[in-house]
């Protein structure tokens, strides 16, 4: 089994990887393997909502790390993103690049458990939490949880690593994601998806 790890934040080894690696740290002792992609430095176009990949699962713009990140998110068993914390909201970056993950093309991560974990130096996590689960709850994803909502508190990794909370909660969060994936995979050939409805698009209630 293999988690995606998307990192949000410029800082390839900031604080945002740090938390990253505290709960991948626990996945891989579970025995899941992990994949890590840096968003870096780079811009990131957002979703222009044009439709295209409504016909080819892909962004029809083919710049940066979209669609490497649609493939390796349809390939892996679990998905965690994390971010730092930008003016108590996600990274521009990581909503551009979830924006147009999501956008027509989020029936390809259904049932797939995932996370997010945010990063700040002192407030708004929880407001950039709530956003980033907000792509997951409208895609049929689990949500994994753990001992609190998940963040870290530093503006540099050292100051991250003496956040002992936050770190306890990254390594509940690894452990109860391998928990969820390791049920799901005992109980695939048991247990069948749950059944769905024919989408009712109400776009507008009058
Ligand atoms: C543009 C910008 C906005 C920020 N806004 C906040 C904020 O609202 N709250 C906060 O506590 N920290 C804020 N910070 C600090 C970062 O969230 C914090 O240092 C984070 O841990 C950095 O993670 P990284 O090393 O992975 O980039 C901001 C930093 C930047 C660059």
């Amino acid at each position: 089994m293999n988690v995606l790890l998307i990192n949000g934040s410029p800082h390839k080894n900031g604080c945002t990887y740090t938390a990253l690696s505290e709960v991948a740290g626990q996945l891989n002792q579970e025995g899941i393997e992990t994949t890590f992609v840096h968003l870096g430095s780079g811009p990131i176009r957002d979703c222009n909502g044009c439709g295209g990949c409504a016909q080819t699962g892909h962004c029809v713009f083919h710049d940066g790390p979209v669609n490497e990140c649609i493939d390796l998110a349809k390939q892996a068993d679990g998905i965690i993103v994390g971010s730092p914390v930008y003016y108590a909201g996600p990274s521009g970056a990581l909503c551009s690049l979830l924006n147009r993950m999501f956008y027509g093309k989020s029936e390809l991560y259904a049932y797939k458990p995932a996370a997010a974990v945010v990063s700040c130096r002192r407030g708004g996590a929880s407001a950039a939490f709530d956003r980033l689960n907000k792509y997951f709850t409208i895609a049929n994803m689990p949500v994994v949880s753990s001992q609190y909502w998940n963040a870290v508190h530093g503006n540099t990794p050292d100051e991250v690593r003496q956040d002992l909370e936050g770190l306890q909660i990254m390594r509940t969060l690894g452990r109860n994601m391998a928990w969820l994936l390791k049920n799901m995979e005992a109980a695939k050939d048991t247990v069948s998806l749950p059944k769905r409805e024919p989408p009712a698009k109400t776009n507008f209630i009058r």
